[in-house]
């Protein structure tokens, strides 16, 4: 642990965020400040902001802000660790040893089979490619000719061609490849009649990861006898490629997103769809592949953008298997709106079929997330029907659906939906409200809902942080929120250290915060001027935080008092914190 905040801090000393995010942007001086158009949201003037003393960047236009580590991590849309290592290399620092990989023969030899199973990856799409453009790829390209993809399309994706089940074996055994090795990523197969390539006569349609490598393939059956034995076959499960944790074009969304500032994405369910939709100018389109969406797939979109749009196959998307996957996005904290392409047609052939003006129609018509599930409800419970006895059953069904709904809102959003529901459904806004709080009780506390408490543990943790003069800490406070439970470890961390907090380190120590929750501490004003107002107001966070504590040690000893009520030590225990907590607001 010790080993990798030096290294952090070596990362960071070492790549100067001006020069770092320079190369990436172009920066322009303004004052001691450095501006640039904001890369994490479309704007024309500029209000993103680069600052070289502080080393930290913030764009006021969308709030925005971090070091060099955290930059690096959202531009290349890549992880934590792997913006470490982003920077490690251009520093020319070698990564430290974790525990992970320290003399760990077995962790070695894993990373080595992945870069070869990426390379037999590479080589076959390569292969594959090839013979598209080749002679015997004529079946290939007058298929895709007739589907209407044009030659830039087609290579953009790396569009390919199996011609055969045994030229690609050759291939690969050619360039040195061991069989074994070729089978465990999934090109090739073992056969009744010896080892063949797995998509053998297939269009293919290479899969890459975020980072533009070929990790899989899709192919498509081209004639009768092929498709009977399924219209797509993909790589099966290997090392690199499990189909409920990808999206098909991931590596095409982050490209745009680095041009433009994606707006959103839009989710559909094949390949072919993605294709079309990037032909007729819609580039942010990725594949579920077909199955129901997963928690890693969510974190690939959240990466990406905060706004996603479903379009799934006509009556695909009402189906259980296919909320339950919009719930997941929801809960990811992404805002998800749901597409209805009518006559059942999936994108690629409404795309075909009325252009793409009218599908950027069905965009603009999407509906969020709850008002999905209520016409969803609408359509299954049909509450206005005719008969009484249909219609008192349907009801009940849909109130018990709309309360389901109604759990899964914030405060805000639920306060609206409950003025929706109640008017559909003639119950009272109370009645739902009465219904809510029922399971509400027990919920944690949430971000959105700051308490004293947690108002008070920021500004503290703010004021010690940027090193006031008058600001010390001496143990930890209750802390709900992981922000702030990690920001203090990191301040006490470095107490005992005896060494100066550094603000940028903020960034590191509390990687997955909410713009909101860096802003706490970032935005807090600790200039001269206020300086005796922040005095006191520091004095008094720190007596508030305080009482928490206290009042938390009570509510656990009248747990045990209950249970004992006779216990003479006990109830002195009581008194005596009692007495200190009133001493304490005093
Ligand atoms: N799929 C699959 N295996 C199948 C069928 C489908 O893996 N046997 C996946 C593919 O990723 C496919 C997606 O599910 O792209 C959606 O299937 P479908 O709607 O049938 O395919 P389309 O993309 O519409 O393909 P096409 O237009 O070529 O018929
Ligand atoms: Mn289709």
């Amino acid at each position: 642990m010790a080993d990798w905040s030096d290294f952090i801090q070596q990362i960071k000393r070492q790549n100067d965020i001006v020069d770092v995010i320079g190369g990436y942007l172009e920066l322009r001086r303004s004052g001691v400040n450095f501006m640039a158009r904001c890369p994490f949201h479309g704007e024309k003037t500029p209000s993103f902001n680069v600052n070289r003393n502080l080393q930290i960047y913030k764009c006021f236009g969308c709030g925005e802000s971090g070091d060099v580590i955290k930059f690096v991590e959202k531009y290349e849309s890549c992880t934590f660790l792997e913006a470490c290592e982003i920077l490690a290399k251009r520093a020319g620092i070698p990564m430290p040893e974790t525990s992970a990989n320290r003399d760990d023969k077995e962790y070695r030899e894993r990373k080595a089979k992945k870069e070869t199973y990426l390379a037999i990856c590479r080589e076959t799409a390569r292969f594959y490619y090839r013979a598209y453009r080749s002679d015997v790829g004529k079946t290939a390209r007058d298929y895709v000719a007739e589907r209407g993809f044009d030659e830039a399309t087609v290579n953009k994706f790396g569009i390919g061609y199996s011609p055969d089940s045994f030229s690609l074996v050759k291939h690969l055994q050619s360039k040195g490849y061991k069989t074994e090795d070729c089978v465990k990523c999934g090109v090739l197969q073992q056969t009744q009649r010896g080892i063949a390539d797995a998509l053998n006569g297939r269009l293919i349609i290479p899969i890459f990861n975020i980072q533009g490598q070929v990790i899989a393939f899709g192919g498509r059956g081209l004639d009768e006898y092929t498709i009977s034995r399924g219209k797509y076959k993909n790589t099966s499960e290997t090392p690199l490629f499990t189909k409920k944790d990808n999206l098909f074009a991931v590596h095409i969304a982050k490209e745009q997103k680095q041009q433009t500032a994606l707006p959103h994405l839009v989710v559909v369910e094949g390949y072919m769809d993605v294709i079309a939709m990037y032909q007729a100018g819609f580039k942010g389109a990725v594949a579920s592949m077909g199955t129901s969406l997963t928690e890693q797939q969510a974190k690939w979109l959240s990466r990406l953008s905060d706004t996603v749009y479903i379009c799934y196959d006509g009556d695909a998307a009402g189906q259980k298997a296919t909320v339950r996957g919009m719930d997941i996005l929801d809960r990811a904290g992404l805002e998800v709106r749901v597409m209805t392409v009518p006559e059942k047609l999936d994108p690629d052939e409404y795309i075909k079929k009325y252009g793409a003006e009218a599908f950027e129609g069905l965009i603009e018509q999407a509906l969020p997330l709850p008002d999905y599930k209520l016409q969803l409800l609408d359509r299954a419970f049909p509450i206005n029907s005719a008969d009484s006895a249909k219609r008192n059953d349907a009801l009940s069904k849909y109130v018990k659906g709309a309360l389901n709904m109604l759990r899964t809102l914030d405060d805000v959003r639920q306060a609206r939906y409950i003025t929706a529901v109640s008017l559909k459904t003639g119950y009272s806004e109370d009645f739902f409200r009465r219904k809510l709080a029922v399971t509400e009780e027990d919920e944690p506390l949430t971000d959105s809902a700051l308490t004293s408490f947690d108002k008070a543990k920021y500004f503290v943790a703010a004021c010690v942080l940027r090193g006031e003069e008058y600001a010390s800490i001496e143990d930890k406070p209750v802390c709900n929120l992981a922000f702030l439970s990690n920001l203090y470890d990191y301040l006490l961390d470095c107490r005992v250290k005896r060494v100066k907090p550094s603000v940028d380190m903020l960034y590191t120590v509390c990687p997955d915060a909410t713009a909101e929750q860096y802003a706490e501490i970032v935005d807090v004003d600790l200039s001269a001027d206020k300086r005796a107002v922040n005095e006191k107001y520091f004095a008094e966070c720190k007596r508030l935080i305080a009482t928490e504590k206290l009042k938390l040690q009570r509510d656990l000893l009248m747990k045990k008092i209950k249970s004992n009520p006779d216990d003479a030590a006990l109830l002195q225990q009581l008194a005596e914190l009692s007495k200190k907590i009133t001493d304490n607001a005093n």
